[in-house]
């Protein structure tokens, strides 16, 4: 049986508005990752990607619409970003009134799968070489030295990633935390399944091609930090 790992993060925020109460009770388990089956989309994926802690899905939502040919599952605990991903993949803004049945906008593939808890309690279920790339994007810094165990760059996480991920898969890292930054180089170095893909600084400085930027990186942009780009190879 598994224990459950700790989570320090928040699980609810602000109060979630009728809308988007409505995506998550009646459009949600339409689209919702189903642990006691096989994985399984609307479309037979050329790639599949996982991203970790999607915040409020701009990210997710942008990639998959970009991207019809490739399925993507989106892990998150926190409610009220569920909820915005629900938001932004069906077009039900907030304060609508919702009469009819909820459907993915009409642009849209059915390529999104949605696990609403902590990734860590998914790891076990993912086979080995299942993925074809993983974002983690901004993920929380733990920046005090007594809370670096909460870090999720950590060598059990990196252990379960290089599991998951196929070889020559991509492991996508973004940060604007400077200690995560070294962190997280220090912790992906000591592990041999990866290899850092920078060939000079422009690689690590700039947003990799086909980029959508998310809510923390405009955050940060706004209050002038200069967020860092990993990309990791699985070998
Ligand atoms: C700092 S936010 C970044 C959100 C988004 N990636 C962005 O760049 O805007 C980190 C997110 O990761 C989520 N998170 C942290 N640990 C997680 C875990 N173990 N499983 C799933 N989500 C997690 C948090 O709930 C939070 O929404």
């Amino acid at each position: 049986m598994l224990t459950q790992p700790q989570f320090f993060g928040r699980r609810k925020g602000r109060r979630i508005r009728k809308a988007k109460t409505v995506l998550l009770e009646e459009f949600l388990p339409s689209i919702k990752l189903d642990t006691n089956a096989p994985l399984k989309f609307g479309i037979k994926p050329q790639k599949i990607c996982l991203e970790i802690g999607f915040g409020d899905g701009i990210h997710l939502a942008e990639l998959a619409l970009r991207h019809p040919e490739n399925a993507y599952i989106g892990a998150e605990v926190f409610q009220n970003g569920v909820a915005n991903l629900l938001s932004l993949i069906t077009g039900v803004k907030q304060g609508a009134d919702i009469t009819d049945h909820i459907h993915l906008s009409e642009n849209r593939s059915d390529n999104i799968r949605i696990y609403d808890n902590d990734i860590r309690l998914l790891f076990p279920l993912l086979p080995d070489s299942s993925l074809d790339e993983v974002f983690l994007l901004f993920p929380d810094p733990w920046p005090k030295k007594r809370h670096a165990e909460r870090r999720f760059v950590n060598p059990d996480n990196i252990k379960e990633l290089a599991r998951i991920l196929k070889k020559g898969g991509m492991l996508h890292i973004a940060t604007d935390h400077p200690i995560y930054k070294v962190w997280t180089l220090r912790q992906m170095h000591q592990n041999q399944n990866f290899l850092w893909t920078a060939k000079c600084s422009n690689d690590w400085r700039y947003e990799p091609d086909d980029w959508v930027k998310t809510k923390y990186q405009l955050k940060a942009l706004k209050e002038g930090r200069r967020p860092v780009f990993f990309e990791y190879k699985r070998i």
